[in-house]
């Protein structure tokens, strides 16, 4: 596969994610460097056929296809992003795995850590490229704090503080999509929750536990739409009103193997805050902190400089930092970037791991993924208990 000078591309789910994923690959081949094999945008799969056909031909993609199972049959695709609803990521990756295709699947793994077992087992005996969408790991700004983490610029961690606060869940109008089903740790721990996770275990290594857990619902009942959902976006109503199955907010604490404690907040019903991942990280020589509203920059505080002048001090995220220098058109600090950037970087990541070209950091991988759903799944056993610790077990 894939060796053909070209790489033909495919996503499956028009939606809000998936769109997001048409649009990276469309960039992928432009970035770091123009002697990459060719990115052949091939077909985007939606079930809602209007939506598909829609969305390849704004975005430049050859086909639309009805549904996973043609792109899986297809012989002209070689790499596909899955991007659909989470309960639906274990039936597609296994048969786009099956069928010789690499995956980029979409955060979380899977609706449930025994799906990600499967998962990583099909992966692993497949020997393809089958990646998690922690797009995060693609921030210049998180990935600078990691590096300078790494090498000890704030010493040996002690403390995480992180939230991923949204709003999109707040107005009682928001239809009951697949978000709302499933329960205690399906809603805002498995939407924002995933994330959160990942960055953290990005900066202080793995949790091993986590306690104190609370989940709570506040719309605990919804309007069943009329037709089709997506993102977040309102629906035709069907008039009747059924039972949201998952929390809109939660809190725990987490263990890591290093010694280091965190604490963390999530929810999809926080007010004014549409977008609102952010954390605190503190060493015993420093520290650093990250706000996603102001995505091109980050905050340290080091004992360097003499007491009269020193304090947290902005950083704008530049060409010393990764993906600036060839993953913009001017490689410059305050240039900015957003969001599409960062899928941009992970398409053109998952693509070179396709191709067999070393030297960006690798998507995360299947085993990763389900670690972060053992870590979910302790969450809401925490909070089914009381707020017990729960064990986390390795990955
Ligand atoms: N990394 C991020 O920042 C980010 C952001 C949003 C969503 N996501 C993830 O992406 C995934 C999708 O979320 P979304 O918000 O885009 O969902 P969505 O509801 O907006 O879109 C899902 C799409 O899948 C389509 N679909 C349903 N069944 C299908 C089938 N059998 N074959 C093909 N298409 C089918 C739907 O018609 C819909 O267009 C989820 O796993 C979510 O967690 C990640």
């Amino acid at each position: 596969m894939a060796d053909r000078g070209s790489t033909g591309v495919a996503v499956i789910g028009a939606g809000l994610a998936g769109r997001a994923h048409a649009a990276a690959y469309r960039t992928a081949s432009t970035l770091f460097g123009l002697d990459r094999p060719e990115v052949r945008l091939v077909a985007v799969a939606d079930t809602d056929r209007a939506r598909a056909a829609d969305v390849a031909r704004r975005y430049g993609y050859a086909r639309a296809e009805p549904g996973w199972a043609d792109v899986a049959a297809a012989p002209d695709v070689d790499a596909v992003s899955v991007a659909t609803a989470n309960h639906q990521h274990r039936e597609m990756v296994a048969g786009l795995l099956a069928a010789g295709k690499h995956v980029l699947c979409e955060k979380p793994l899977a609706a449930s850590y025994a799906d990600a077992q499967a998962m990583t087992a099909a992966a692993e005996a497949s020997g393809l490229v089958a990646a998690v969408g922690y797009v995060y790991r693609r921030s210049p700004a998180i990935s600078a704090v990691r590096e300078l983490v790494a090498d000890g610029e704030v010493g040996e961690i002690i403390q995480f503080t992180g939230r991923y606060w949204e709003d999109y869940a707040l107005d009682p109008a928001t239809p009951l999509s697949w978000r709302y089903q499933g329960g205690t740790g399906s809603g805002a721990l498995a939407d924002l929750g995933s994330h959160l996770v990942d960055v953290a275990e990005q900066l202080c290594g793995p949790l091993t536990g986590v306690g104190g857990a609370m989940v709570r619902t506040v719309l605990t009942s919804r309007p069943v739409p009329a037709g089709r959902t997506t993102g977040h976006g309102p629906a035709g109503h069907t008039g009747r009103s059924g039972p949201v199955q998952n929390e809109d907010a939660a809190v725990f604490t987490g263990q890591f193997a290093s010694g280091a404690v965190g604490s963390f907040s999530v929810s999809r019903v926080a007010h004014g805050q549409p977008d609102g991942l952010g954390f605190e990280v503190f060493g015993t020589a420093g520290s650093a902190a990250f706000d996603l509203h102001r995505m091109g920059e980050f905050t340290i505080s080091t004992a360097g400089p003499r007491p009269a002048v020193n304090g947290p001090r902005r950083v704008l995220a530049g060409p010393q930092h990764p993906y600036i220098r060839d993953g913009l058109p001017m490689a410059a600090a305050g240039a900015g970037y957003g969001t599409g950037d960062m899928f941009g970087y992970q398409a053109r990541a998952f693509l070179d791991q396709v191709c067999g070209i070393t030297g960006l950091p690798p998507c995360a991988d299947f085993r990763t993924g389900r670690h972060g759903l053992g870590v979910l799944a302790a969450v809401a056993q925490s909070a089914r208990s009381g707020g017990a610790q729960v064990r986390v077990s390795a990955r």
